[in-house]
């Protein structure tokens, strides 16, 4: 196969990711949160570092430095007040 025929493909299918995204997507403002589209939202976001479980311990984690947070850990995480949270979801800090 050419290369120009190799970036053509590259470009149809960077294309079509975009058209039909792959994962959940994030919920619009107008949209009633609830439990399990936020369930599929973190299955999908989340559990790569934070694991399925929620304890920390997604793949991702043990290339992490400082490892991610154990979401399971009631007392630790109720510690952040949810402008703490909404800075850490929003703005990655
Ligand atoms: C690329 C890996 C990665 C992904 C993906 C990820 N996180 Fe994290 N998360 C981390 C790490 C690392 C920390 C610890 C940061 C620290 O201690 O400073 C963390 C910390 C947190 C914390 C604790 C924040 C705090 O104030 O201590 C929350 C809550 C959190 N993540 C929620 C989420 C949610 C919800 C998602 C999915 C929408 C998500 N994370 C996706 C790596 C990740």
């Amino acid at each position: 196969m050419t290369r120009v025929r190799v970036k053509i493909l590259l470009a149809l299918f960077l294309l079509l990711f975009t058209i039909f995204p792959f994962g959940p997507t994030v919920l619009n403002s107008k949209e009633r949160p609830t439990l399990t589209k936020g369930k599929k939202i973190y299955s999908w976001y989340c559990t790569p570092c934070h694991g399925f479980k929620g304890d920390g311990k997604g793949f991702n984690a043990e290339y992490l430095n400082p490892k991610p947070a154990n979401h399971t850990n009631a007392k630790e995480m109720s510690k952040r007040t949810d402008e703490k949270l909404y800075e850490h979801h929003s703005r990655g800090r």
